[in-house]
């Protein structure tokens, strides 16, 4: 097996989940990596582990640069178990070796493996002497866990910053060099928008604390490291830790038979014709998870379903179930769909994103049984005030 060295005496040791499709429910279409780095110095350091049924693909690539029996300290900067679900078996080939984690790392650790292992607990600003190297910690709870940390190394400006930063991309490509800027975007993006979305303001904490640092690479646990587009990527974190839009739309619906998308295309062409730019999300072709790239960025969000038996579709259901949980703020929102008697269903929507806090200026569009034109020129004349709005 091939080393990666990644700096001098600093190695990538990671494992490659090529068949990987579903992440808990983010759908990840081009697998994923677990990241860990095998430090060489007086001390041998482990950083992060990977899931444990790739333990024996990161042993080999351990073996590659060392006799793993010498590792002298794990680090665990993240207690979820894409990172740590191999530490028990690295444990019992190094009974001695004490693990470096927060107090909520440990607290998760012993939670999950009931251990009773030797820990070294580290808070902001500590630091661990490894030889020519200092580990240098620094937490970032909710970043996404509490116990998430950061492991930074001055003396080779790099920061091994766990899940920020990451994208789940499988590849035998290492560096975002080797890679185009506009797919690592979108992949970091989607990362963000599924995984970091709820804590935009930690993240800019993190974010100011990093910012002090000198870094010339970031290597996250999931996906290619950072090097050539470490100041792209963190201008991107820094506006959607902001909630920072763009003038787009987002057109997200599931229809019945029909007239809601309807209403969703004459939105569409509105919309269109005004010069925006639109993404245009059929439910029942989409996942939630693809979704949630288009409303990190999109400032109007446009949400349609049929009324089913008192309420909206279970594909709209899901989603806004999703969407409270990652919290977007700051978005127009508009609800619209379509009913044959009861007709709750845009109601129901224009509540829930009146609740995520969102701006709800317009009344939803509810049409019975099938459109006239009429009704339609009516949309047409709601797309024009969206338009207004988005342009203000
Ligand atoms: Fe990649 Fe929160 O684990």
């Amino acid at each position: 097996m091939n080393k990666e060295e990644i700096k001098p005496g600093i190695f990538w040791v990671g494992g490659i989940d090529w068949n990987l499709r579903n992440f808990h429910g983010y759908i990840t279409q081009k697998g994923s990596t677990y990241n860990s780095y095998l430090i060489m110095d007086e001390k041998i350091v482990l950083v992060d582990t990977v899931k444990s049924y790739l333990f024996p693909e990161m042993m080999e690539r351990i073996k590659a640069v060392a006799d793993p029996e010498k590792i002298d300290l794990l680090v665990s900067n993240h207690v979820e178990m894409d990172h740590s679900g191999s530490l028990p078996m690295i444990k019992e080939l190094l009974p001695n070796a004490k693990i470096v984690t927060s107090p909520q790392g440990k607290m998760g650790l012993e939670r999950h493996f009931k251990s009773g292992w030797d820990y070294q607990v580290v808070r902001s600003g500590d630091s661990v002497n490894i030889g020519k190297r200092n580990l240098v910690f620094v937490q970032t709870p909710m970043v996404h866990w509490p116990d998430s940390m950061v492991t930074y190394i001055p003396e080779d400006n790099l920061l091994l910053p766990n899940d920020a930063f990451g994208q789940h991309i499988a590849s035998t490509e290492r560096y975002d060099r080797q890679m185009e800027w506009g797919m690592l975007k979108e992949e970091a993006a989607k990362y963000y928008a599924n995984i970091v979305m709820p804590f935009g303001p930690q993240v800019k904490k993190a974010l100011e604390t990093v910012s002090s640092l000198k870094i010339d690479m970031i290597a996250p646990s999931h996906g290619i490291i950072w090097q050539s587009y470490i100041p792209d990527i963190i201008a991107e974190y820094s506006k959607w830790c902001e909630n920072r839009t763009e003038k787009k739309a987002l057109i997200v619906y599931d229809s019945m038979w029909g007239t809601t998308e309807c209403i969703a295309k004459r939105l569409l062409s509105a919309l269109q014709e005004a010069g925006i730019k639109v993404s245009f999300r059929d439910l029942k072709y989409n996942h939630i998870s693809d979704i949630m790239t288009d409303v990190l960025t999109s400032r109007l969000i446009l949400m349609g379903s049929p009324t089913l038996n008192n309420n909206y579709l279970p594909t709209m259901g899901a989603l806004l179930t999703y969407l409270k949980g990652l919290r977007p703020k700051g978005r127009i929102g508009l609800a619209f769909g379509s009913y044959g008697w009861s007709g709750q269903a845009v109601k129901f929507i224009s509540e829930e994103m009146k609740k995520m806090g969102w701006d709800v200026p317009l009344e939803g569009i509810n049409i019975k049984f099938i459109p006239e034109s009429g009704e339609l020129d009516e949309v047409e004349e709601v797309g024009q005030k969206l338009i207004e709005m988005l342009n203000d």
